[in-house]
């Protein structure tokens, strides 16, 4: 059996991943993968990483120097990934699709739990605090949301908005031909929206999409929503756009430094990242954990994904095709 090393697990991936796997033999660790871990690689097969693992130059030159021939992600983004010096030299696998629904309704739900500060309302009433002052909200209805890229995500989005009756207007450099989707530019759809959502993923071209000038055009005091990548969008400029009521608040899955942070318990630690704890501490910011993934049916299908997805790399290199040259993200 092949030997695969599963990095920065968490109790759901095992259970997944023993759900699904008959052909490896997976040591899952804790750890994520980094230069100070990649050690625990020697001996294996291949590797499984997710999305905070740290894939730079040395631990791509390391795994190279133990024989390990592939990347496995479980997830779709690979920013974390020096994809150009990986390119000649390890096969990088990912699952590119894996359900959209689970992003973007996830998308919605925080936007709900805003808007109609339901996060609040639940506390109260487990107190029994019946008031409802402060909780008002607005209609989705009618208003307008601009839509940060149309792939997998944005479109289910797009659906998602329009079962509510809000009206969409979308960038993407590379529009869906012959949609019925309205799209604009990214400045107009900066200054004409009540709520931005951001659904593309982060390059070197869409580092910080939102910065201080984006948010300057933002005219109709718009919800943020960003459940792609934390580098989409600059934390202090949006700080700043919170702190001057440009906007009407946030909701974040993703945090551009929430590398060290996310998805561990740090509760009982002082936190050093004061944007972050300023957004926090903000009653119109809602932030959850990069969780937006997380549902059953996104599970299973990520476990089956990365699976096939190193049962076609070790067949076709038994059969002598080399794949190492063909990554093509
Ligand atoms: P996708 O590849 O289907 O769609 C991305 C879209 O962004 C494409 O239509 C592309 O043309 C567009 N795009 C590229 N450059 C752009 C730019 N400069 N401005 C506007 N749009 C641009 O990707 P998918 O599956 O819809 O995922 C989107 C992002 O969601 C991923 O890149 C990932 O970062 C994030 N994601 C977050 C998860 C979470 O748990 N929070 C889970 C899965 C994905």
């Amino acid at each position: 059996m092949k030997k695969l090393a599963f990095f920065d697990t968490k109790p759901y991936d095992k259970e997944w991943f023993d759900k699904y796997n008959k052909d490896y033999e997976i040591t899952y660790f804790e750890s994520k993968l980094t230069a100070r871990s990649v050690k625990l690689a020697e001996g294996f097969d291949a590797v499984c990483a997710f999305v905070n693992d740290q894939i730079n130059e040395y631990v791509i030159d390391k795994l190279c120097e133990y024989g390990i021939g592939i990347i496995a992600m479980r997830c779709a983004g690979y920013n974390n990934i020096d994809m150009k010096y990986a390119k000649d030299k390890i096969k990088v696998v990912r699952v590119p699709a894996y359900s959209p629904y689970a992003v973007a309704e996830h998308a919605m739900a925080m936007l709900q739990t805003l808007n109609r500060h339901l996060h609040k309302a639940y506390n109260r009433t487990r107190d029994f605090n019946f008031s409802i002052v402060g909780l008002t909200g607005t209609d989705l209805h009618g208003k307008t949301a601009g839509v940060i890229g149309t792939g997998k995500i944005g479109r289910v989005f797009i659906d998602i908005c329009r079962g509510f009756g809000i009206n969409v207007l979308a960038y993407d450099p590379y529009p869906i031909p012959d949609s019925d989707i309205n799209y604009t530019d990214l400045d107009t759809l900066l200054r004409e929206s009540d709520i931005i959502s951001l659904h593309c993923p982060l390059t070197d071209e869409t580092y910080y999409t939102l910065d201080k000038r984006a948010f300057r055009l933002m005219t109709k005091k718009p919800y943020i929503i960003n459940t792609s990548r934390g580098g989409l969008i600059d934390s202090s400029a949006l700080l700043d756009a919170l702190n001057s009521e440009t906007i009407r608040g946030a909701v974040l899955d993703v945090y551009e430094e929430e590398t060290e942070l996310f998805y561990e318990d740090n509760s009982d630690k002082i936190i050093h990242d004061d944007v972050l704890s300023l957004l926090v501490s903000r009653p119109n910011v809602i932030i959850t954990s990069h969780q937006a993934f997380l549902t059953e049916e996104a599970l299973a299908a990520i476990s089956e994904t990365t699976l096939g997805n190193l049962n076609e790399y070790f067949s076709k290199k038994e059969n002598g095709d080399n794949e190492k040259l063909t990554n093509e993200v």
